[in-house]
């Protein structure tokens, strides 16, 4: 199989229901662990539509439907998040339940790394204050 042909990321953790699993086990862990309850309390109280959000973003991202940019393309996420402040321990934090997700939904152990090293990109560019 070709760089061309081979099969997206989305595919290989099984679509649109694993992206929602991961999606809800996020927010999950971001709800029960102590240390990330500063970042928990910047998403104000209802999930539902950051939930509904994510899923779609992370769908694009993970090489699946063009959920996210073809209803809000601009401004970009880094200037989305610039309203809160992201320092190193926020994002790591948020990486830490997002690696809790994806332990517990991507079975697959080269595909989960490389979901991981992709989304960690995006953490690092939205830090912006020390
Ligand atoms: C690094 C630490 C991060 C923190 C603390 C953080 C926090 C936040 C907060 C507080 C919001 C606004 C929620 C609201 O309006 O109720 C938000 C929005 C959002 N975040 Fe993050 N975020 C982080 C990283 C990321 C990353 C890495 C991604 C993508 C993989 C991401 C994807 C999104 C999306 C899709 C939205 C919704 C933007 C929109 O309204 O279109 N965030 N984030």
């Amino acid at each position: 199989m070709s760089e061309s042909e081979a099969a997206s990321i989305y595919e290989r953790i099984g679509g649109a229901e694993a992206i929602d699993r991961v999606v809800e086990s996020f927010y999950r862990q971001m709800s029960l662990l102590p240390q990330a309850q500063t970042i928990r309390a910047m998403h104000g109280d209802g999930l539902i539509g950051m939930k509904s959000v994510l899923k779609k973003f992370l769908s694009e991202q993970t090489g699946g439907p063009v959920l996210y940019s073809s209803e809000k393309g601009h401004p970009p996420m880094r200037q989305r998040h610039m309203a809160f402040p992201i320092d190193n321990y926020a994002a790591d934090v948020w990486m830490e339940c997002m690696d809790l997700a994806l332990a517990e939904h991507v079975a697959d152990a080269e595909t989960r790394v490389q979901l991981h090293d992709k989304v960690q990109k995006l953490a690092d560019m939205m830090r912006n204050t020390g």
